[in-house]
């Protein structure tokens, strides 16, 4: 395809990959070094309302093809803020969360004037009281959405698999004002150990993210994409060009890469490579060619 300025759900980006929410995204630092290595965007590691440490280890479990993990959103809240100090006019989205509405929108004002738009999670599948007890709730994610609406700034919901129907929540998203949804978070999974005849992780439970995740991602973005007038952004195990190309043939007008940086730090480099030349077809062509 060919390699535009590209503007997704309201925000400016350099190319059509994002660095997605939780990896490499603690730092101003480490978020600049993904840009420079090719990302067009980057999404911060979730910030929330108040310091946390996140679940007691062991927080992160690598299969083949898969990572569990429940980190339990460890965060320094508002802290984070002077690291984007680093990102000046870089296209920056910050992902956050809170418990309820007045906490998403505080968490948000923190942000103004420093990013290009917002990114709710409201999917993380073992946060007791945030996450996906918000996004599980259509009343809830539309009112969250509605709350951090009022900056005035773009806003992103990411949204959770481990619903009945993930068209619900997209319609509630949109209905409070979304610019756009991202699918997906991670699926709630778990492992035993068979030596130590216990869960793997240190939380029972945690979130599958990787290569194995990627069709369940595709379907919720084909879902996504039938059912909503906002455009949807693919996240869920990509890591291939051809990956990209099939999620937007679904449906997504960008992609988010998380788990695949933690194999390769330049995979930005390499998927931009592989995807984009001058002769190639115009994204606009291509994105949700799969529903015709
Ligand atoms: O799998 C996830 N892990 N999804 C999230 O949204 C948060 C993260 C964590 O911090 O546990």
């Amino acid at each position: 395809i060919r390699e535009d300025n590209i503007t997704a759900g309201g925000i400016l980006m350099d190319n059509h990959l994002i660095l997605a929410a939780g990896i490499l995204g603690t730092t101003g630092a480490s978020l600049n070094r993904m840009l420079s290595n090719g990302a067009g965007a980057v999404v911060t590691k979730s910030i929330g309302p108040s310091p946390k440490e996140g679940h007691k280890g062991p927080c992160v479990y690598v299969m083949d093809g898969a990572v569990l993990n429940a980190m339990g959103l460890p965060n320094p809240s508002s802290d984070f803020i002077e690291e984007l100090n680093v990102l000046k006019d870089k296209p920056v989205i910050a992902s956050i969360f809170g418990a309820d509405p007045d906490e998403f929108h505080e968490v948000a004002s923190w942000f103004k004037g420093k990013v290009r738009g917002f990114e709710l999670n409201v999917s993380c599948p073992h946060a007791q009281g945030y996450g996906a007890q918000i996004g599980c709730n259509p009343g809830l994610v539309l009112e969250c959405t509605r709350a951090v609406s009022r900056t005035g700034l773009p806003v992103w919901v990411k949204l959770t698999p481990n619903v009945t129907d993930i068209k619900e929540s997209g319609i509630a998203a949109e209905r409070g004002g979304a610019s756009a949804v991202v699918a997906i978070n991670t699926l709630k999974a778990m492992r035993i150990s068979t030596d130590l005849r216990r869960p793997v992780l240190g939380n029972l439970t945690g979130g599958l993210s990787g290569p194995a995740i990627f069709p369940v991602a595709l379907r919720c973005v084909f879902e996504l994409y039938k059912a909503l007038n906002i455009p949807v952004i693919g996240c869920g195990g990509v890591s291939s060009a051809d990956n990209v190309i099939e999620m937007m043939m679904a449906g997504a007008s960008a992609v988010e890469i998380g788990s695949a940086v933690l194999d390769r730090n330049d995979i930005f480099e390499k998927i931009a490579g592989d995807l984009y030349s001058e002769e190639g077809e115009k994204a606009s062509d291509i994105i949700g060619c799969a529903h015709e």
